[in-house]
């Protein structure tokens, strides 16, 4: 698209493409394969094929292509691959670059399956991988050295809400040659741009805020060219790890609202833990919008608002969770986010089930603790849903 647009606006526009009948609304190309006039232009295609020419819909598709285009415009990145789910995504920004004898530092507070494809996964690859508490800069230090070859973050940690400082990471990771990958789920594109912190590599589960009502799953890894449509597109085209067409439509029509909707999610949130904070029932509030968040000033620097997700410790431990949970009428039990609708989980119980409870006490997820997805609901009746299972 031509011009200098704000991100508004290449989230409506962005990377469009018409077909000869020039549709309003970007055009569904659920097809597999593609056809050549002549066995001429078949074998041209296959030894370079130009940005508006497909092969096969593994390597790529033109809706497919829409989503990529908007989104590395979104993310000011040179380019990028969309992916059948955010772990398609995680798998393969590791997986295209790494190999036996490799060394990777990460983050320690991660969601339970890029945990274990960073402790389970990687190592049975002969790939070896120090585990750091991603808040502390003197750990990111000790952990890197001369072999290391990625780090893998998540900017902003599932559920206690801990922001990684992107651009003192990159630069300690790239003080000894080391490739950033930062896993942006929580921050959302719209609130925190890794790419343009230091960070080489930013992926998104596109399942969550972007397409933001619960319908789809999907994934994008962005970053340079020569990574993007070198190591990764060959990786991804020959493991099969493709979006749907039918999935990037609909991931398209969700970035149209993105920053609207972000936009009021985070406000809501804002305003939920304010008048949260100091609730009887509730031992802490965490939120990185909060003034006695530890990472606030950086939240204020890095992100600019608290971002959609909110997370309270209940006195009264598990059986007190459970009953606030089992009391909501308007806000759902689910382990989503990102979503138009509220959700709460219980992650002791559920998302991070499978840690030790010496590794829970360690992220700081008490059996008290609940995370809550901010949605687009008005923000007076979910204040008054979750007060009112608060007291039951
Ligand atoms: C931080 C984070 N990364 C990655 C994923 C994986 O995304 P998907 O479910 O689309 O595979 C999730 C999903 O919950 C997540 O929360």
């Amino acid at each position: 698209m031509a011009g200098n647009w704000s991100a508004r606006t290449q989230l409506v526009h962005g990377g469009a493409r018409r077909s000869q009948y020039g549709e309003t609304s970007e055009a569904i190309f659920l097809t597999q394969g593609f056809v050549y006039p002549d066995a001429a232009t078949a074998e041209a295609r296959f030894i370079q094929a130009g940005p508006d020419e497909f092969i096969y819909a593994r390597y790529g598709n033109p809706t497919v292509r829409m989503f990529e285009e908007r989104m590395a415009q979104l993310e000011g990145a040179e380019d990028a691959f969309a992916t059948a789910s955010g772990m398609a995504a995680v798998h393969a920004a590791l997986f295209s670059q790494l190999k036996a004898g490799d060394h990777v530092v990460a983050a320690r507070a991660l969601f339970g399956s890029c945990l274990f494809i960073c402790e389970t996964l990687l190592p049975r690859f002969g790939i070896e991988v120090s585990f750091v508490d991603g808040t502390d800069l003197a750990q990111w230090q000790a952990a890197l050295r001369p072999g290391t070859r990625a780090v893998f973050l998540e900017s902003m940690s599932n559920p206690t809400l801990e922001i990684i400082d992107i651009a003192a990471v990159s630069a300690l990771a790239h003080a000894v040659g080391a490739v950033v990958i930062a896993d942006n789920v929580f921050p959302t594109p719209v609130f925190q741009r890794c790419l343009a912190l230091g960070a080489d590599v930013v992926i998104y589960s596109a399942t969550k805020h972007i397409d933001g009502q619960g319908r789809c799953l999907g994934g994008v890894v962005l970053g340079r060219r020569d990574f993007v449509r070198g190591p990764l597109e060959t990786f991804l085209k020959h493991t099969g790890g493709a979006l749907s067409p039918f999935n990037a439509w609909v991931m398209l029509k969700g970035l149209e609202t993105l920053d609207l909707r972000c936009r009021a999610q985070a406000a809501t949130a804002q305003t939920l833990a304010e008048r949260l904070q100091g609730h009887p029932a509730l031992a802490r509030v965490i939120y990185p919008g909060l003034p006695d968040h530890p990472q606030a000033a950086l939240a204020r620097r890095q992100m600019q608002t608290g971002g959609t997700m909110l997370a309270f410790e209940l006195k009264g431990g598990k059986p007190a969770a459970f009953r606030f949970l089992d009391a909501l009428e308007l806000v759902l039990i689910s382990n989503n986010l990102g979503d138009a609708k509220s959700l709460v989980t219980h992650p002791a119980t559920t998302t991070h089930q499978r840690l030790t409870a010496e590794q829970r006490t360690a992220l700081g997820i008490g059996d008290g603790l609940v995370r809550l997805s901010i949605g687009l609901e008005d923000p007076d009746d979910l204040f008054t849903d979750i007060v009112r299972a608060l007291v039951e």
